[in-house]
């Protein structure tokens, strides 16, 4: 398990896990600026430029590139086995904020045409679909993140002049309280089809959490519900505590190098390590009908370098996308 988390701890977007909704942006402003074309988020830049932090607008702006992050004076040396993916991983994040976004643009884009008209982005962070894509008339979105993540972005986006795409409902609350509420009281109809996605969020839940939140969801749902997800495959008995000791060293080097330039979000402290309930097989044991593609595949469907050297098994992650397709007991 992790330090520096606790139940009912909060942020904004510059420090704890509200960074992280922030560094994704990083990313998907500079995917939008990629020659491949394949995500177009024109907010992000200016979200990330309004959170203010340097380094990362930097990034987000092209006048740093994550290369440029190695030449800090005391920045780590690669020097151990894992030094080629630790060299690289800043573009291979960049890369898979790319297939994510495409990924669950393309869930939400072709449930809504399929008729569901009510979606629920859980962890919204600095998301910007209800701004900009194109929702069929009258859907309904709902975002859900904690209250200064929400403040922030619709103040900002108001600023930006942006105006919703859809009809937008912003929720304040913490995914670890009683969120259903909420939801209901910004007006979320569960007897309706709901769209739900839960975008680069399970981690940064206690597994607990994680379970409570998946089987909410669930109860929440009427029949015809759809849902988009990551799930990350528990390691083979034995290698567990090796594949955390990885990630953290994967982690605490990214955040050594970015530390070098002001800005330390130490990443490893902000996840909850250890085993889980995989979100795939659980949701599947719900009633929900999954299909997945791993990162590596997404990468190779999209034009992607491969990763190289990926011994934390980043590339095996899933995008997990489905319906709800019988009652649960
Ligand atoms: C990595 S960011 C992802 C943001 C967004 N889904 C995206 O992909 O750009 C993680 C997000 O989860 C949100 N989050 C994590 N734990 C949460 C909690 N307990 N309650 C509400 N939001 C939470 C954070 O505020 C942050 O916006």
């Amino acid at each position: 398990m992790t330090a520096n988390r606790h139940d009912g701890d909060t942020w904004d977007l510059a420090s704890s896990v509200g960074a992280t909704a922030t560094m994704v942006a990083v990313a998907r402003a500079r995917a939008t600026r990629a020659d491949h074309g394949l995500v177009n988020d024109p907010f992000a830049e200016p979200l990330v430029r309004a959170v203010g932090v340097d380094l990362l607008t930097r990034l987000a702006t092209g006048e740093l590139n994550p290369d440029d992050l190695t030449d800090a004076p005391d920045g780590p040396t690669a020097s151990t086995e894992s030094a080629g993916l630790a060299h690289n991983i800043d573009q291979v994040l960049i890369d898979a904020a790319t297939v994510r976004t495409k990924f669950y643009d393309e869930f939400f884009l072709d449930a809504t045409n399929a008729g569901v008209g009510q979606v629920v982005i859980l962890a919204a962070g600095l998301d910007s679909r209800a701004y900009r894509l194109a929702w069929p008339t009258g859907t309904a979105v709902y975002e859900v993140d904690q209250p200064r993540v929400i403040e922030f972005k619709t103040r900002t986006l108001a600023e930006l002049g942006a105006t919703p795409t859809a009809e937008r409902r912003a929720v304040a609350v913490d995914l670890r309280d009683d969120w259903p509420t909420a939801l209901r009281t910004a007006g979320f109809d569960p007897a309706r089809p709901t769209a739900w996605s839960a975008e680069g969020l399970l981690g940064y839940l206690p597994p607990e959490a994680q379970d409570r939140l998946l089987d909410t969801v669930t109860e929440l749902s009427a029949p015809g519900s759809r849902l988009a997800t990551e799930s990350t495959p528990n390691p083979q008995p034995g290698d567990a505590d090796k594949m955390e000791d990885k990630m953290k060293e994967h982690m605490r080097r990214i955040s050594e190098r970015w530390g070098a330039h002001s800005f330390d979000p130490d990443m490893a402290a902000l996840v909850y390590f250890g085993e889980r309930n995989e979100a795939a097989p659980y949701l599947s044991e719900r009633g929900w009908a999954l299909n997945g593609a791993s990162i590596r595949e997404l990468f190779a469907a999209n034009g992607l370098a491969p990763i190289a050297d990926d011994d934390i098994g980043l590339g095996d992650t899933l995008f997990v996308s489905g319906t709800l397709e019988r009652a649960t007991t």
